[in-house]
């Protein structure tokens, strides 16, 4: 089994991969990416990452080199080369090499890399005792739906976070409203209704929010796409984060103080289960 990554339309071993220094994900973050989990061989949500690759290429008016069924042929192909059956693919496709001038250069393809790399689950450890979080003032920009590889205050807030012994940073403006992690999406549990932010350009709509959402539907609990106050995010019975790499993980601490009963609650495990299975057919 061998890290791999697609690079200028060839694959080669991770370590050899090269890309310009002029490229424009390099110069100016200007590019969109997407990560995708393999279980058993098969990428998760595979129709769903890609289409929302596309709506963040498109947003930022970016052509993609390849188009859909290319992508699934490239992953297909990559996973088949590397022997992973349990992988992480990474797909970022950026403006291309060019000069460095801000406004898009006119003679320009873009350059998608694609990385297969082993996947690395939440240990069975942190997802039993669940997770302690920060708040931290959101700072990021009004397009936060569109996947951008521009992630430096994700990546100050992350610090932060394990700085802090915590494993996730959660984004809340100045006036109280919580919007996400700096790497995946909030829930929590009041009364037995699921509850996360709604959809806009503060949060990006993750596919793994969705299957979630669609999950506590299927269980019949009640399910609610509002605002959420930190106050009540603080007095919550359950807190949980969803991504891709995380999946459902309980939070039992937040700015010190314990969430709910200070244990992974049993909708948290419940959802984890529901999700858990829809990963398996
Ligand atoms: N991040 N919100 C943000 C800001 C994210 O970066 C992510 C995922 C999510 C969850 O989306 P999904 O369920 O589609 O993975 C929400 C990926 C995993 C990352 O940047 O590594």
């Amino acid at each position: 089994m061998e890290e791999l990554a697609y690079v200028e339309g060839e694959f080669v071993p991770l370590k050899e991969a090269r890309v310009s220094v002029t490229d424009r994900g390099f110069v100016f973050a200007d590019g969109v990416y997407e990560v995708i989990a393999v279980y058993h061989g098969r990428a998760f949500r595979l129709d769903e990452h890609l289409a929302r690759l596309a709506a963040s290429a498109n947003a930022i008016h970016l052509l993609l080199p390849v188009d859909h069924g290319q992508l699934e042929n490239i992953i297909k192909t990559g996973l088949g080369q590397s022997g992973f059956q349990e992988a992480q693919v990474y797909l970022q496709a950026t403006r291309g090499a060019a000069p460095r001038s801000h406004a898009f250069p006119s003679e320009v393809k873009s350059n998608l890399v694609v990385t297969f790399r082993p996947l690395h689950p939440v240990s069975d450890e942190i997802r039993k005792k669940g997770v302690a979080v920060i708040t931290t003032e959101e700072i990021r920009w009004n397009r936060c739906d569109i996947k951008s590889i521009a992630l430096l205050p994700n990546v100050l807030a992350k610090q932060k976070a394990i700085e802090e012994d915590a494993f996730e940073a959660i984004w809340v403006t100045t006036e109280g409203i919580v919007y996400e992690g700096a790497a995946s999406n909030l829930f929590m549990v009041r009364d037995g209704e699921v509850c996360t932010p709604p959809k806009s350009g503060k949060i990006l709509s993750g596919i793994t929010r969705e299957v979630v959402l669609q999950c506590a539907r299927d269980l019949a609990l009640p399910v609610s796409e509002t605002p959420l106050r930190i106050e009540e995010v603080l007095k919550a019975d359950e807190v949980f984060l969803t991504s891709t790499t995380m999946e459902v993980l309980g939070v039992v601490k937040m700015d010190g103080r314990a969430v709910g009963e200070g244990m992974v609650g049993p909708i948290t495990l419940q959802l984890n289960e529901a999700l858990r299975k829809e990963i398996g057919r």
